[in-house]
Parts: structure tokens; C-alpha cells; sequence
């Protein structure tokens, strides 16, 4: 059955833009308070990331010092190994997410290591957050598609799940990175995850590459999956996997659930203005069909 309530996770900041070719630090922090203007709860605000890998997330620590904080907000950021960890604990993130994946060869692509090097490179990261009373978040990448080595086994996401929950993660977001998933794959993949994982403490990450996500966030919500991630405007893609267009756009997201009567605690119209606010600045549409929608309509 449905979940009455959704948490939706806003990765627009940091998926979304870490794909983008230039955005200024004021136009991010300005994107970070509208969107908990908007009602956001959890705002994946950046990764602490080597600036050699993903140079636009660089001015991570930048953008955490000038946000607005709200108190019942959620300001993350992505930590690959105990170096970003330590530099997000100095910008005072409210929480962080570690970031693995079900293929071999995109966990090179991705973060320069194996499957297992980067499970126990995740392992001091976890023991400094444990002891510091941060609460840590964790991804698997490629859950049913990789774009270099094709198909991925359901029991290989099963098994890079269960290891992260093992380590202490609080949830595993199961990231379809490039967006090839129907909700037969989708189905399989999370079969095999919750044989292993408590649906409580799963979240989906889709994004709409081939248009499948908001097919797929149906299939997840029905099994009880009551995260996900989304980004406002559909902005982003992975600067390791080619091709992979943006995450599912949130405004979709949240037009889906107000259908559903499922509750969220995002405003529509506030969303969708963050959204043309990001996308002005980038000097595109938004992607997302829903923000297309209102943006019409508030010009008839
Ligand atoms: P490496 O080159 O193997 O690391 O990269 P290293 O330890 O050998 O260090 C190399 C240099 O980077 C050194 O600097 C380090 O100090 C520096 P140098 O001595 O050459 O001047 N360095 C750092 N600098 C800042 N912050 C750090 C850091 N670590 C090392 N944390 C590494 C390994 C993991 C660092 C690298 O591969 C990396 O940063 N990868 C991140 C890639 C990334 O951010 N990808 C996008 C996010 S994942 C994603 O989008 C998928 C997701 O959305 C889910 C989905 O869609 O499915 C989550
Ligand atoms: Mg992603």
C-alpha cells in the first residue's frame, strides 16, 4: 500500500549542479534558501569532493557557510572518504552521505577504487561520524544499468546495501545513476534489496534519462519506500556516466504525491519558482514537464 507521508530528499544543489558548467557560489546559496523556502526538509547541499574530479562543487565549504540556516532543515553533503569528511565537519553540515556502487567498473570511473577498497575506505569516515554524532547517508550508484559494464545483478545492489546498513548507514538510496530502470527492472532490483535491507530505511534516486522515473518512484512508493530523491528542474546527470540527463525533476515529484494525497511539506509554486530562478541563471528551460506546465500558465 501507499505511504501517507513522503520525505523528499532535494539533490538539485549538489547531483543537479555538480553537472552544471558554472554557477557562482550566491546563486547556489540563493537556490539552497529558496528551495527551503519552499518547504524542503533534507537539501543535499554539496560534496566535499576533490576539486580535480567535480571542480564545480569546489566552493562546497563557501556555499555552507552562507546559507540561511532554518532550524528544521537538513543541510547534507556527499563525503568520499575521512578528507571530505573532516572539511564538511568544519562547515558545519548537518549531515553527511558516503557513496558506493553495485558495478565494478563505474566505482573506478567514479571514486578511483573497487567495490570493496571504497567500503573500507567508508569505515573511518563512519567511525568519525559516530563519534562525533553525525548521522551518515549511503548510495548505491547503478542499480540496475552501469554506463560501462551494462547490466547490473540485483544481488550485487543487495549485497553493497546490506554492507552499507551493516557499517552504520541510516538509509541506502538506491541510485538508478543513468536512468535505464522500467518498473520490471526496478521491481527485480528491489526484491533483492529489501530481502536484506528494511524498506524503512531504503530511498530511491532516479533519474529520467528515458523517462521512466516517475514509473519507477510508483513501483517503489507501492512497495512502501517512503524517500525520494529528486532534483528541482531536473537539473543534473553524473560526470562519470555519460549521457545519464538529469534526476527526476522534483516538481514532478511533488505533483505525483499531491495526486496520491500523500503529504510532503513542498509548496508547488514556491518549487517551481526555485526551479526558473536556477534555470534562468543557466540559461535553460527546466526539464521538468510539471514547471514547464505552470510556467505556461502563468503566462496565458
Ligand atoms: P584519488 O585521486 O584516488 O584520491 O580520488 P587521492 O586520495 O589519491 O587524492 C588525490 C588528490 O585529491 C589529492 O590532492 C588529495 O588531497 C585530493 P593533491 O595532493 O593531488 O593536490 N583529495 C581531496 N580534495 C578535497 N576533498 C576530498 C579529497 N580527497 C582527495 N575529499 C576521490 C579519489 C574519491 C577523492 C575522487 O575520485 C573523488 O573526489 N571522486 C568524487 C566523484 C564525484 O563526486 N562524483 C559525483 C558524485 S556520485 C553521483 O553523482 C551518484 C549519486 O548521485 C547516486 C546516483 O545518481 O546513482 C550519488
Ligand atoms: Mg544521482
Amino acid at each position: 500500500s501507499l505511504p501517507t507521508r513522503v520525505r523528499i530528499v532535494e539533490v538539485g544543489p549538489r547531483d543537479g549542479l555538480q553537472n552544471e558548467a558554472s554557477v557562482s557560489t550566491s546563486d547556489k546559496i540563493e537556490l539552497i534558501n529558496q528551495l527551503a523556502a519552499a518547504g524542503h526538509s533534507y537539501i543535499e547541499s554539496g560534496a566535499f569532493v576533490s576539486p580535480k574530479w567535480v571542480p564545480q562543487m569546489a566552493d562546497s565549504a563557501e556555499v555552507f557557510a552562507g546559507i540561511d540556516r532554518q532550524a528544521n532543515v537538513t543541510y547534507a553533503a556527499l563525503t568520499p572518504n575521512l578528507k571530505g569528511y573532516e572539511s564538511a565537519k568544519l562547515a558545519n553540515v548537518s549531515e553527511v552521505a558516503i557513496f558506493g556502487a553495485a558495478s565494478e567498473a563505474f566505482s573506478q570511473k567514479n571514486i578511483n577504487c573497487s567495490i570493496a577498497e571504497s567500503l573500507a575506505r567508508f569505515e573511518p569516515v563512519m567511525a568519525a561520524a559516530k563519534r562525533d554524532g553525525i548521522k551518515v547517508r549511503g548510495y548505491v550508484s547503478c542499480v540496475v544499468g552501469c554506463p560501462y559494464q551494462g547490466e547490473v545483478a540485483p544481488s550485487e545492489v543487495a549485497r553493497v546495501a546490506k554492507a552499507l546498513l551493516d557499517m552504520g548507514c541510516y538509509e541506502i538510496s538506491l541510485g538508478d545513476t543513468i536512468g535505464v530502470g522500467t518498473p520490471k527492472t526496478v521491481m527485480a532490483m528491489l526484491d533483492a534489496v529489501s530481502a536484506v535491507v528494511p524498506v524503512e530505511k531504503l530511498a530511491v534516486h532516479f533519474h529520467d534519462t528515458y523517462g521512466q522515473a516517475l514509473s519507477n518512484i510508483y513501483v517503489a512508493l507501492n512497495r512502501g519506500i517512503s524517500v525520494i530523491d529528486s532534483a528541482v528542474a531536473g537539473l543534473g546527470g553524473c560526470p562519470y556516466a555519460a549521457g545519464a540527463s538529469g534526476n527526476v525533476a522534483t516538481e514532478d515529484v511533488v505533483y505525483l504525491l499531491n495526486g496520491l494525497d500523500i503529504s510532503h511539506g513542498v509548496d508547488l509554486n514556491a518549487l517551481a519558482a526555485a526551479g526558473r530562478f536556477i534555470t534562468d541563471k543557466l540559461g535553460k528551460q527546466p526539464s521538468s514537464k510539471v514547471g514547464l506546465a505552470l510556467q505556461a500558465k502563468c503566462s496565458t
